[in-house]
């Protein structure tokens, strides 16, 4: 059992938990992932290593309810045990010394950016970083990410903070006013805003790296589920991934693949839905 240590509320829907999964943080680097699965009975779910204490054997991991197992890991409280950890999984972030780069993080998609960041800047890069949300509430790692970063944009799509605008605004402005200073992207959040910043790219010919939140089962490239089509061939992103190049991703085939089982994940969050207001029910019953 991989025991929760930490846990922190970062907005809303968001959270973050720290867990102690000693193999795991022994050998973790930045673009790499973990499959968990909260007991004996759920469901497989890959969540980013956010970050990493070798030592102590954690690592961290942030996460946005979006349906029943992320929904299901909000209510685990320190203290509790998740069934399985595995990994690390996937290919480390290609970090080398590049010049300047920009980092785009959205949504969720600021937790992985992170140790990304961090690695760019460690390796000697002028890292320009971007992060955005819908909202101010949704947005969180602002102090990390200017920790990180020599330069730091923040946006919200509804100018509640910082500059109302979606990340690829900024983005095109920097390629126009910085033109062939800018040697590499890497861009991570949900796949139509990757869609967008490749699309941003690719008249400035400046290699795009995406981070592909496909759905996985196994993580060990067996069972097919994560299948992506990258310059026209098939590739798996637990394996030959999570990262690729932005402008030779399909990116409209991985749009409708992540919609494919949403009647059933509709089913799983409201029959997960009733079970709890059944225990909270018989708790009460109990109790009285
Ligand atoms: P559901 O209602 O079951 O699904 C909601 C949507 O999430 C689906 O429509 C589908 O698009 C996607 N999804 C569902 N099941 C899976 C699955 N088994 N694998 C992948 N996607 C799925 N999310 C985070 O919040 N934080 C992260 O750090 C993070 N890292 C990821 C890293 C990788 C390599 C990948 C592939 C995905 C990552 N995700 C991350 C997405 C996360 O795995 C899904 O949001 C989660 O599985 C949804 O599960 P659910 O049961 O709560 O929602
Ligand atoms: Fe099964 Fe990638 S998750 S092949
Ligand atoms: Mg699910």
């Amino acid at each position: 059992m991989y025991k929760i240590v930490e846990k922190e509320i970062l907005s809303e829907v968001t959270k973050r938990i720290v867990v102690e999964a000693p193999q795991v943080a022994r050998k973790a680097q930045a673009g790499q992932f973990v499959i968990i699965r909260i007991d004996e009975r759920g469901e497989r779910i890959p969540l980013t290593i956010a970050d990493y204490e070798r030592d102590a054997g954690l690592v961290t991991l942030i996460f946005q309810e979006v349906g029943k197992t992320t929904r299901q890991l909000g209510t685990l409280e320190p203290g509790d045990a998740l069934a399985t950890v595995v990994g690390p999984l996937g290919h480390p972030s290609e970090i080398e010394n590049y010049g300047t780069v920009v980092c785009v993080g959205g949504g969720v998609g600021i937790a992985p950016v992170f140790p990304i960041a961090r690695a760019l800047k460690e390796a000697g890069n002028h890292v320009i970083s971007i992060i955005g949300a819908r909202n101010k509430d949704l947005l969180f790692w602002e102090d990390r990410m200017r920790a990180v970063s020599d330069e730091l944009i923040v946006c919200t799509d509804d100018g509640s903070y910082g500059r109302k605008a979606l990340v690829t605004e900024p983005l095109k402005e920097l390629l126009e006013e910085r033109a062939g200073e800018i040697a590499r992207v890497w861009a991570i959040g949900p796949a139509i805003m990757m869609k967008f910043v490749s699309l941003t790219t690719h008249p400035f010919n400046v290699p795009t790296i995406v981070s592909l939140n496909s759905i996985m089962v196994d993580g060990t490239g067996m069972c097919g589920c994560c299948r992506v089509l990258v310059n026209g061939e098939a590739r798996f992103v637990c394996v030959d991934g999570p990262e690729f190049e932005g402008h030779e991703v399909d990116w409209d085939n991985l749009l409708s693949r992540l919609q494919f089982y949403r009647e059933e994940e509709q089913l799983a969050l409201e029959r997960w839905e009733h079970e709890c207001r059944l225990d909270a029910a018989l708790q009460e019953k109990g109790g009285a």
